[in-house]
């Protein structure tokens, strides 16, 4: 595979931008290459600036649920440029977008837009100590919640990937206030919170992990965790940045029955814009300003551009009653061909999938939780990672992130994928 233009790029970039990249995982690192520069997206597919083909399984990192360039949403964005990218006033699509979001996740009373899902769990963080009058956090060890100071210790995502424990620039007495429990084991939780009685605000959990790579939550766990947190007025928050809208019109929270009292979004909900969003019981909602006394605000919040870019795609998905159960159907075919392929080369690695996320884990152990998840072996990974990409497939360059499946890919793009997939295992 000809990649000299990307590295080229990558060459240039690194002169003018940190590490070449404006987000870390981008960067290849882990994988030892350099990065592609991407060219143009349609459908299941992406292009290089070389001119090189891939199935996408990265999909944006979660928010392309319809694939790249939906006709639907590119018109209707295009529509929207021609009437002006951004007022700083209130305009119909927020309240539309608003409206839908309540809807499909009935749980979400009020909601505020924001542009990031790192801005949407910063937020719900200080919602939550305003609300509650108290100043600690509980957070799961390999679970990412953006790259808010108080979220960076023990996470997921790029920080697994470069192998941080935390992140310098952080101080101490913000670090203090975030307390990392075990994912799937609520004693760890419960021992925190005897440990700091009538001080913890908030629980953050991704219900369905993606940044483990992909981690369920025990449905008995989740539910106790909803249990401790009621008893404690303990304000549960469900970070749904990558689940919403991806597992179920109603998010994880939908799959496993469990209403949080705030949830964070992110990635579709802005159907490829900046979008983030973070909403839930209207008493706690009604505590923001102007309402109330917990400030946040944004300049482009709301952005006419990224509203409609986000009610397109949610839209798409409420006029297709059979959206979910079609994805997930389409999704088994590839599930099946990889189950297959590791039958075959009689190997016991752990396929982990969820709806249309899934990951695949060189560890023969059973991946629970942050622990399991890092006895899988990097080096393999690598190797495969560089393998499927040499064959056309486009993956998330890290063990621990989930790739994602759009509604676009098809048949034809799971058995180049299998195919690959199965060369890739063979060559380890
Ligand atoms: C669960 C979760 N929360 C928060 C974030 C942060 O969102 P953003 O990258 O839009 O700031 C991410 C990003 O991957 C995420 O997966």
């Amino acid at each position: 595979m000809n990649t000299t233009k990307s590295s080229k790029y990558f060459e240039e970039a690194k002169k003018h931008i940190p590490g070449g990249v404006n987000s870390p995982v981008r960067a290849f690192k882990s994988v030892g290459r350099d990065p592609l520069y991407i060219a143009k997206a349609k459908g299941a597919k992406i292009w290089d600036v070389d001119g090189n083909e891939f199935v996408d399984y990265i999909g944006s990192w979660g928010p392309m649920i319809l694939g790249h360039a939906q006709v639907d949403v590119i018109k209707a964005i295009q529509k929207s440029a021609m009437r002006g990218t951004s007022f700083g006033a209130g305009n119909v699509k927020e309240i539309q977008l608003a409206k839908l979001i309540k809807k499909f996740v009935p749980s979400v009373e009020i909601v505020r837009m924001v542009n990031s899902g790192t801005e949407a769990t910063m937020s719900a963080m200080r919602l939550a100590r305003g609300f509650t009058n108290r100043e600690k956090i509980i957070k799961f060890e390999g679970c990412y919640h953006g790259h808010g100071d108080s979220f960076l210790s023990k996470a997921g995502s790029g920080v697994a990937t470069l192998g941080l424990p935390d992140s310098s620039g952080v101080t101490k007495s913000t670090a203090k206030d975030t307390l990392n429990a075990k994912f799937n084991n609520i004693e760890s939780v419960y021992e925190l919170i005897e440990q700091n009685k009538g001080e913890i605000a908030a629980v953050f959990i991704e219900p369905v992990a993606g940044n483990m790579g992909l981690v369920k939550a025990d449905a008995e766990f989740l539910q106790k965790l909803r249990d401790v947190c009621t008893d404690e007025k303990i304000i549960l928050i469900f970070d749904e940045v990558m689940t919403g809208f991806r597992l179920a019109k109603g998010g994880a929270q939908e799959l496993y029955n469990i209403a949080p009292d705030l949830t964070t979004f992110g990635k579709i909900i802005g159907g490829g814009l900046p979008v983030g969003a973070y909403g839930g019981r209207g008493d706690i909602m009604e505590m923001i300003a102007p309402s109330g006394a917990v400030y946040q605000a944004g300049t482009l919040s709301g952005n006419p551009l990224a509203m409609t870019a986000g009610l397109e795609t949610l839209k798409a998905i409420d006029e297709d009653e059979d959206f979910y159960s079609d994805l997930e159907e389409s999704c088994e075919y590839l599930y099946d061909g990889i189950r297959h392929n590791l039958r075959k080369l009689g190997l016991n690695y752990t396929l982990n999938t969820c709806g249309s996320m899934f990951t695949l884990f060189f560890t023969e152990k059973k991946v629970t939780d942050f622990d399991s998840a890092k006895t899988s072996d990097t080096n393999k990974f690598a190797k495969y990672f560089n393998s499927m990409l040499e064959s056309g497939v486009y993956l998330p360059p890290s063990q621990f992130e989930a790739c994602f499946i759009s509604a676009a890919h098809n048949k034809q793009n799971f058995d180049k994928t299998i195919k690959a997939h199965y060369e890739a295992l063979k060559s380890l």
